[in-house]
């Protein structure tokens, strides 16, 4: 039986750096949940379809479940656990906690960093944008107008944030 090619290589994850040496057709999803320990990261349909898994990858919202580990060696990973600096809540957390938009909380972790990628680019955006940008996130307890109006809360643009203060 042949054995499973391993490949060593180093990955950054929320500023850390870690060198590992795992099979080559290991998913970001698995080295992230299961040889970091970051189980933040959610494990949903392992198909690229629910958005559970959504990281950063150099800023920009990637698919864990469907990226090699391998392929993003060198390049900077934020998972929710890095989002914001420790001891501290990223004001999507803040908002998603007071707004009470998680409910069972399985698909909040991929909404919240898909969400914080479109206010890193649109600081002020309509409901509409937002429902956009969060298309390929699933939530199960299909409650989406809280998230909804969770990343409006949060949008350092928002007159609502504003007014909350
Ligand atoms: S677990 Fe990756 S998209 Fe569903
Ligand atoms: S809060 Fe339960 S899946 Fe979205």
């Amino acid at each position: 039986m042949s054995e499973t090619p391993l490949k060593p290589f180093r990955l950054r994850v929320n500023g850390e750096q870690h060198d590992l040496t795992v099979p080559a057709h290991r998913t970001l999803l698995e080295v992230l949940r299961e040889d970091l320990r970051l189980t933040g990261t959610k494990h949903g349909c392992d198909l690229g379809e629910c958005g559970a898994c959504t990281v950063l990858v150099d800023g920009v919202p990637r698919l864990s479940c469907i990226t090699l580990a391998a392929q993003v060696a060198g390049r900077e990973v934020t998972t929710i656990e890095g989002l914001a600096p420790p001891g501290a809540l990223h004001p999507l957390q803040e908002s998603f906690a007071s707004l009470g938009a998680a409910q069972c909380g399985y698909c909040t972790p991929g909404m919240i960093i898909t969400a914080a990628a479109l206010l890193d680019e649109e600081p002020d955006p309509d409901l509409d944008r937002i429902r956009d940008a969060l298309a390929g996130n699933m939530c199960r307890c299909t409650g989406y107008i809280k998230i909804l109006e969770a990343v409006r809360l949060a949008a350092p643009g928002s007159a609502d944030r504003e007014a909350s203060r």
